[in-house]
């Protein structure tokens, strides 16, 4: 079922000329250590699980896994700390194809860790994360970053105080350059689009909404907001983005939806497959391929269609490796 995902995806595997921009991603890697049981277990129980594994997991560093299997040429930035579990981390980067060039590695702290239990029963993931001691990173990191290797920036809603001024930074650096083509969804010629995904419901991550061309909002975060339905939460939203922006909303089971930058909706089921085994990285998953389609000038429905399609056959199969 997943197998042919991909391979149906316009694009996905074709032989291109062009030089293709990398999509850089911003944020978060960390160890996922998942313990797969039959059910989830009552507190304070002992339970023996049907698999155990490591994983790299993070949004960003999630988000480039997939760009990676959809052929995108892309980016990871973000710290790492050169303790234990590099070798893992990089090694896992490579075997992805995905280009680390530019992250930060810092001695003395520990890889930030999410102890995952993955319910066979339902396929809900229930994550414990931990992060002990690695820095963020920071503008002066990112100013390091040469932007006219990028076609596309993607960050994580996280880290405010630094990732504000890195927008901002972003903002500056289009001023003075231009794209060939218009990029279409109201972007115009503008060379470096900036998306930005809120997922965890904290109000500190709002700050940052009026600075996305392209704004992901997951389910979690919309119901902070008190919203209950996804035309809700795109009406809300967009009171507070930039006037041209489109704000993408996924809800689970419920699929996805999207406002477009002239107040268009548009929408997508989701598309089960037969049994729901992992859905952890389900919203990461959905976000990459929206973004590859949205790099590629795909319209929006098809888009947030795409994105759906490949996010129903990730939550059919363990982890991300198969889905092409
Ligand atoms: P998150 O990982 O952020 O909680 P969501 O649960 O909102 O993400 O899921 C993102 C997308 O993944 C949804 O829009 C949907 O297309 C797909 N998806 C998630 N769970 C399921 C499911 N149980 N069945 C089918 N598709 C799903
Ligand atoms: C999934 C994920 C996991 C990670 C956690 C961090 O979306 O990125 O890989 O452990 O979220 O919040």
């Amino acid at each position: 079922v997943c197998g042919s995902v991909l391979s149906h995806i316009p694009g996905v595997g074709s032989d291109s000329n062009l030089e293709e921009k990398k999509i850089l991603c911003v944020g978060l890697a960390c160890l996922d250590i998942i313990q797969v049981v039959k059910e989830f277990p009552e507190e304070d129980s002992d339970t023996r699980c049907i698999s155990m594994r490591w994983q790299r997991g993070g949004n960003a560093s999630n988000n480039c896994t997939v760009l990676s299997q959809l052929g995108v040429p892309c980016e990871f930035f973000g710290t790492l700390s050169k303790q234990q579990h590099l070798d893992f981390m990089m090694n896992d980067f490579k075997a992805h194809n995905i280009n680390i060039d530019n992250c930060v590695y810092y001695d003395n702290c520990d890889t930030p860790i999410s102890v995952v239990i993955s319910s066979l029963t339902t396929g809900s993931r229930t994550i414990i994360h931990s992060n002990k001691n690695l820095p963020e990173l920071t503008l002066e990191d990112f100013k390091k970053l040469d932007l006219s290797q990028y076609g596309w920036i993607h960050f994580e809603g996280r880290n405010v105080e630094e990732v504000t001024p890195m927008i901002e930074w972003v903002e500056m650096w289009n001023e003075s350059h231009s794209s060939e083509q218009d990029r279409g969804y109201g972007l115009g010629h503008k060379p470096l689009p900036v998306s930005l995904e809120i997922e965890k419901p904290r109000a500190a991550a709002q700050d940052l909404i009026p600075m996305a061309d392209v704004l992901f909002v997951s389910k979690d975060f919309a119901e902070f907001r008190g919203c209950t339905t996804m035309s809700e939460t795109l009406r809300n939203l967009a009171l507070d983005t930039k006037h041209n922006a489109t704000i993408i909303s996924a809800w689970g089971e419920r699929g996805a939806m999207a406002r477009a930058h002239d107040g268009t909706f548009v929408q997508s089921p989701a598309f089960p497959p037969n049994k729901v085994v992992d859905t952890l990285g389900a919203g990461d998953t959905f976000c990459a391929t929206t973004l590859y389609g949205l790099s590629r000038g795909f319209s929006l429905q098809d888009c947030i269609f795409l994105g759906c399609q490949v996010a129903g056959a990730k939550v059919g199969i363990d982890g991300f490796v198969g889905l092409n």
